[in-house]
């Protein structure tokens, strides 16, 4: 079982990228997660349907895709700004929505989770974050994790200083395990 995990913050001191690396850490026995590189997100262009031509997409959108895609399962964590997504995630979201029948998110079970700085965690960002991965076409599972002031949850190399916390996503992770098809069976099967 293979959950990839994907942060919306690209800035390399993240606590959303921290809370992933917290993740990996507390995943149970036969549950391998996988970090995926931030930069497969800042290198994407502005979704436009002119350079979604079949077999022809830009490089970047085709790793893309190619590395959700082969994930069992997603572990979303985002940061809210101005009371949502980042930009650059729902960028990476939507060209990860197309083509609609085989897109990489189509029926691909995912979690949602959230890091903020401030007192609510992300909730803003982590509601919208689900509607926007539903609508793309994914099954969206467990519960939101509000991670409050962030900047108070891990030490000086980004370890988790919240044993509750490192609970929750082992959970969290359970979940999502247990409700995923792995990659290359069908939902129907
Ligand atoms: C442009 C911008 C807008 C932000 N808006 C919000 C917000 O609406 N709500 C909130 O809780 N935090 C907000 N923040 C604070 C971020 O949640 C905080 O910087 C967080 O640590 C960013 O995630 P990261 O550490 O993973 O990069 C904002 C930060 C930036 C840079």
């Amino acid at each position: 079982m293979r959950i990839l995990a994907v942060s919306g913050s690209l800035r390399a001191g993240s606590h959303n990228t921290n809370l992933l690396r917290a993740a990996i850490d507390a995943a149970p026995q036969g549950i391998e997660v996988e970090l995926f590189d931030p930069a497969g997100i800042a290198d994407l262009p502005l979704y436009d349907q002119d350079l979604d031509v079949a077999g022809d997409v830009p490089r970047s959108v085709a790793r893309l895709r190619e590395e959700w895609g082969a994930a069992d399962a997603i572990l979303f964590a985002t940061p809210e700004f101005n009371g949502s997504v980042p930009g650059g995630l729902k960028n990476a979201i939507d060209w990860a929505s197309r083509p609609r029948l085989e897109a990489p998110l189509t029926n691909k079970t995912v979690a949602v989770i959230g890091a903020s700085t401030g007192q609510f965690g992300a909730m803003w960002a982590q509601a919208d974050l689900r509607k926007i991965l539903g609508i793309a076409g994914a099954r969206v599972v467990g519960d939101e994790l509000p991670v409050t002031r962030a900047h108070e949850k891990f030490d000086a190399e980004g370890g988790l200083l919240d044993g509750e916390l490192h609970e929750r996503l082992r959970l969290l992770l359970g979940t999502l395990a247990a409700e995923s098809v792995p990659a290359g069976v069908s939902a129907a099967a």
